[in-house]
């Protein structure tokens, strides 16, 4: 078994308060970890088919190993699975194996599986206890902090859902060397978020580190996710339920939205690509606006481009849409239907430069359709 190294957060939501522990060895060592947060000898764990292929053996020895039954479902790899088709799956597997209100689902993958298991732990029984550990860059930095659990609907993304916070989650950093390329990289974009945010000196580690973080440097790759989720735990210990600062963490993701809406989420434009150009757009709109100065939108743009993520729209029409070009229009419709719309107006966040983002919902939609305009040209 390898030696477990992992450093301890605490997201402070009183009664509801979690660990999030990040390192490397922690499936092996799941055992354990996990042993304390059960209240029976068994466990259910949901998965898929990529993951159940390269780890899920470790995480059941791991479990095996402390006396802890394990029932596991795994389900096919991919955004198609967050449905209402595959919650009922979920579900379904739970009661046939004689789920009670004592026992603990296990989410064993990226955001797909934590979204989708977390929401069938928050409404079987009327909500079991869960817990999450993530296997992808992107569920460790982010989806499996904070507790949005949900699955998407013919209308929209992660239009279903529930707030409902894991017990415990282990972002097992170890579990990337299996991850290609173009995860890792989507995934760094949501780390680069957190600098983008509030942490220039972050952003400045990052400059730096960005090379490190996506060849393997496990060093590297760890500080990264522990201050991903350090910043994570604090924005959601003040606003659990986003009436303020977790909408924070919707840096580029109006625009981001609205180009995977575009593309119907067939996996040809990434959830961390979209936001990658999501983000230059709400920089350079920031800049625009004399918000922020062209000097950090441009530093922003070149940090993306640089380590390989898409700054353009240009990506999205070749990768997505056979090259054709995205309109505006439709884009301004995608927008209008975001959860973040309320009283018809939406909240935008903007920058006033590199780790000074904030919310701002006097945003002239006139103004963004031109911009746009000008971004896609
Ligand atoms: N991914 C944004 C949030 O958890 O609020």
């Amino acid at each position: 078994m390898r030696t477990e190294t992992y450093e301890r957060l605490t997201l402070d939501l009183d009664d509801r308060s979690y660990d999030i522990l990040v390192g490397e060895g922690l499936v092996a060592n799941a055992g354990s970890l996990v042993r304390p947060f059960i209240k029976q000898d068994r466990t259910f764990i949901i998965t898929d088919e990529n993951v159940a292929k390269h780890h899920l053996p470790t995480l059941e020895t791991a479990l095996k190993s402390k006396d802890i039954k394990s029932h596991t479902l795994i389900l096919p790899s991919g955004e198609q699975t967050k449905s209402f088709r595959q919650l009922d799956h979920v579900i379904d597997f739970l009661l046939e194996h004689n789920i009670d209100r004592k026992s603990t689902l296990i989410a064993f993958g990226g955001g797909v599986i934590g979204d989708l298991a977390g929401f069938a732990a928050a409404v079987v029984m009327r909500g079991i206890d869960f817990i999450q550990i993530p296997t992808t860059l992107l569920s460790q930095v982010d989806s499996s902090v904070g507790g949005k659990t949900g699955i998407n609907t013919a209308r929209g993304k992660n239009l279903v859902g529930s707030f409902h916070q894991p017990k415990l989650v282990l972002a097992d950093t170890g579990l990337l060397e299996t991850l290609p390329r173009r995860e890792l990289l989507a995934g760094y974009a949501e780390v680069v978020k957190y600098g983008l945010i509030n942490d220039p000196q972050f952003f400045e580690w990052l400059e730096d580190k960005a090379g490190k973080v996506i060849s393997g440097d496990i060093s590297a790759r760890t500080h990264a996710v522990l201050v991903s989720c350090a910043a994570k735990a604090k924005i959601v210990a003040q606003d659990e339920k986003e009436s303020g600062a977790r909408g924070l963490l919707n840096l580029g993701h109006t625009f981001g939205h609205a180009l995977e809406a575009e593309t119907g989420y067939n996996g040809s434009l990434l959830h961390g690509e979209a936001i990658s150009i999501g983000m230059v757009m709400a920089h350079d709109l920031s800049a625009e606006l004399g918000l922020c100065s062209e000097q950090d939108a441009k530093i922003v743009r070149a940090h993306f481009e640089n380590i390989g993520l898409p700054i353009s729209t240009d990506y999205v029409s070749s990768n997505a849409l056979g090259g054709k070009k995205l309109e505006v229009s439709r884009l301004m419709d995608h927008m209008s239907r975001d959860k973040k719309v309320s009283n018809g107006r939406l909240t935008f966040v903007m920058t006033k430069g590199i780790g000074q983002a904030y919310l701002d919902n006097a945003v002239d939609m006139a103004v963004v359709s031109d911009f746009m305009k000008r971004f896609i040209a």
